[in-house]
C-alpha cells in the first residue's frame, strides 16, 4: 500500500480524521506550552519599570472606566512611521503591570503609549474639557465632569492588593501607605520623599488646577504624563536590553 493509500484511508473516514488532527494539534499545542512552565520569566525585564503609583494606579481605573482604550491605543509598533511619530517602540515590560494591558485594538486618536510629558497639565485639562478647544477637528468626546468629580480614595488599599494577587510586587510598606501616598502626589507642597523613594519619577503637583479638590481629572492627568517615561532610552539598547 502507498503512502497515499494509507492517507485516503484517513481521508474517508471522518472519525479516523478528527482523531488524527486532534493527536496534531495536541503535539503542537505541548510544544508550544510544555516550555513555558520552565521558564522563569517570559518577559525581558528593563530597568527602569515600576508598579503604578496609587494615583496614577486610580488614573488608570478612570481611563478603563471612560473607554479610552476604545479609540486610544498604547503600542508602538516597531515600524518606522510608527517610531517616528510616537517614539521607540513599546516593549513587552511596559506593559508587565498592566492589568488588564491597555495595548487596544484600533487608534480613533493616536497612540498613547509616550504621551506622559509630551503636553503640559494645563493642556490636559483644556484638552480633556473640551477637545475641540485645543484641536478643532476633534471628534473626541468631551469630559469636563471629571474635573468637577472628587476622585474616590476608600478603595485605594484594596486596588493595589488586587494587583499584587495578580503578581504585581507591591510592598507591605506601598499597601499601607497607598491612601498617604495618593494624596502626597497630588499635593504640590507635601513631603514627597518617602512617595519618590518607592515610584520612582512619579511626577508630583496640582494637576487639576485647582488645589482645593482632589479630582477625577488630577488621576487621570498623572497617569497619562507617565505614560511611557519609566524606561529610560538613552540607556537602553535594542539587542541587549542595556547598554
Ligand atoms: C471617540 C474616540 C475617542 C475617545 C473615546 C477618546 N479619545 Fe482621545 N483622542 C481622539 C482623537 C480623534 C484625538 C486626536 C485629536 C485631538 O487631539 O483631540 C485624541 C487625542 C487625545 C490625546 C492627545 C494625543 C496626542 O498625542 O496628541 C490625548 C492625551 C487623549 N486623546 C486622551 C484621551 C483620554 C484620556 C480619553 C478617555 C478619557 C480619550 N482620549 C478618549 C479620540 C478619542
Amino acid at each position: 500500500m502507498s503512502i497515499l493509500d494509507k492517507h485516503a484511508i484517513l481521508e474517508k473516514n471522518t472519525s479516523l480524521l478528527f482523531l488524527g488532527s486532534l493527536l496534531v494539534v495536541t503535539i503542537g499545542g505541548i510544544v508550544e506550552i510544555a516550555p513555558l512552565f520552565y521558564l522563569e520569566n517570559t518577559i525581558e525585564k528593563v530597568e527602569g519599570m515600576r508598579p503604578y503609583s496609587p494615583l496614577e494606579l486610580a488614573g488608570r481605573n478612570i481611563y478603563v472606566r471612560e473607554g479610552c482604550y476604545v479609540c486610544h491605543s498604547q503600542m508602538i509598533r516597531p515600524f518606522k512611521d510608527e517610531v517616528e511619530r510616537y517614539g521607540h517602540y513599546s516593549l513587552a515590560a511596559e506593559s508587565m503591570y498592566d492589568h488588564p494591558f491597555q495595548w487596544g485594538s484600533k487608534r480613533t486618536g493616536p497612540d498613547l503609549a509616550r504621551v506622559g510629558d509630551r503636553y503640559s497639565n494645563e493642556w490636559h485639562v483644556q484638552h480633556l474639557s473640551e477637545p475641540r478647544d485645543v484641536v478643532p477637528e476633534s471628534i473626541m468626546p468631551s469630559y469636563s465632569y471629571l474635573k468637577e468629580t472628587p476622585l474616590k480614595v476608600t478603595n485605594v488599599q484594596m486596588d493595589l492588593k488586587a494587583n499584587r494577587m495578580v503578581g504585581v510586587p507591591y510592598s507591605d510598606e506601598m499597601v499601607e501607605l497607598a491612601a498617604a501616598d495618593l494624596a502626597a502626589q497630588a499635593d504640590p507642597n507635601a513631603d514627597t520623599s518617602g512617595l519618590l523613594a518607592r515610584y520612582p519619577k512619579a511626577k508630583v503637583g496640582d494637576f487639576d488646577g485647582n488645589p482645593a479638590q482632589l479630582t477625577e481629572m488630577d488621576a487621570l492627568i498623572a497617569y497619562l504624563q507617565m505614560l511611557g517615561t519609566l524606561v529610560d532610552f538613552s540607556t537602553y539598547d535594542d539587542a541587549t536590553g542595556y547598554r
